[in-house]
């Protein structure tokens, strides 16, 4: 009974991941700089803009749709956009409602995400050591995030964890992790970083093949890899000690991008249709010319007809830039 968008190369686009704003509490070293320059305010479409372009993305044929940032959480009256995007979840039009979020501000937060039909959260926590923490987010506080975590626990929301695979910085603690999260009823996946915009630290000393931490990891577990999906990008695997799910994230050593089904609208209304690529297409205007749908339909359409085969992720050897110049908090991951 639902529309659908199909890309060039067959592929339904049926996962909207919305950034609703590129600011974040925190400024972990692989994903910003010290110094970041945000968009200026007066260039954000407003929630009510927003709501419009996801509710006319569910309308072509959207599923799932996932808030991200920068930190979701920290934009002001999120939890207003969370509400209105529900009522699609009660009409049966959307099946998923969802959040990417770093887990600062969730102890206010969880009760409310659970009232509106929200069922699953990811959070991104790289390490369990509280002076860690504190260095790769720049000043974050984990107690913070673990009082969020057993918040939105105890709401009743199902919390997977999230962990970028940082060589010489966590890599060795990544089954320790693992360990707590599924003691904790929770699944996780690893991601390998991506080269996207300049940081303040070499990006090439960061990367960490996931193949490698699977290879230590089977030293001590048992992995069996299934064919379990939510819908992104992860490869998951059971572990048989711990009795749960271990997600790969690997789009440097595995590309995924053939059974890609997303596309990523970002806080200013610019339409992301691959998140390695710089191609883009700008909704707002098309959002403000006319009350009516149609241009914005058609304009959505337009981009979705130049959803490219794949990414472009590569750091150039020659002047060790990354191919992709805006940060992942702009594209929201
Ligand atoms: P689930 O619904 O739980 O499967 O989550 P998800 O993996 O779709 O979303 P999440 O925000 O947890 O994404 C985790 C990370 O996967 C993102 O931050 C990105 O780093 C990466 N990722 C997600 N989608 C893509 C994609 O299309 N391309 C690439 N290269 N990376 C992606
Ligand atoms: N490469 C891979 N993952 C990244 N994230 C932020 N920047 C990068 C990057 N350059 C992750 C965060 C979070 C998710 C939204 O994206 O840790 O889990
Ligand atoms: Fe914020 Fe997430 Fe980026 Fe860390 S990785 S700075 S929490 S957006």
């Amino acid at each position: 009974p639902y529309a659908n968008m199909t890309d060039n190369f067959g592929r339904d686009i049926t996962y909207l991941r919305v950034s609703v704003t590129d600011r974040c509490d925190f400024r972990c070293t692989y994903c910003m700089a010290e110094d970041m320059t945000f968009l200026p305010k007066k260039d954000l479409l407003s929630l009510e803009e927003l709501e419009r372009l996801c509710s006319v993305f569910i309308a072509k044929g959207v599923r799932k749709l996932r808030l991200t940032g920068g930190e979701p959480l920290v934009r002001r009256n999120v939890m207003e956009l969370v509400r209105q995007l529900s009522r699609h979840l009660e009409s049966g039009a959307l099946e998923e409602l969802t959040l990417t979020t770093n887990g600062s501000q969730l102890s206010r937060f969880a009760n409310e995400l659970a009232q509106h039909g929200v069922k699953r959260l990811n959070v991104s926590l790289d390490t369990l050591d509280p002076s860690k923490f504190q260095e790769i987010t720049r000043w974050g506080e984990l107690s913070k995030v673990l009082a969020g975590i057993d918040a939105a626990q105890a709401a009743g929301l199902h919390v997977k964890i999230n962990a970028v695979a940082l060589k010489g910085f966590n890599d060795h603690e990544l089954p320790d992790l693992m360990r707590w999260a599924h003691g904790r009823g929770m699944d996780m996946t690893v991601i390998e970083t991506m080269p996207m915009g300049e940081i303040d630290a070499d990006r090439t000393n960061q990367y960490l093949p996931l193949s490698q931490l699977r290879a230590k990891l089977e030293r001590q577990f048992t992995l069996n890899d299934i064919p379990f999906k939510t819908g992104g990008p992860a490869r998951y695997v059971t572990v048989e000690e711990t009795g749960g799910k271990l997600g790969f994230i690997t789009p440097m050593t595995h590309n995924f991008c053939e059974s890609c089904n997303r596309v990523r609208l970002t806080c200013t209304g610019t339409l992301y249709m691959c998140l390695g690529q710089e191609d883009a297409a700008d909704l707002r205007a098309p959002l403000r010319a006319s009350e009516g749908d149609e241009l914005l339909s058609n304009a959505i359409d337009e981009a979705i007809g130049r959803k490219p085969k794949g990414h472009d992720f590569i750091i150039d050897r020659r002047t060790n830039r990354p191919s992709v110049s805006r940060h992942m908090s702009v594209t929201g991951g």
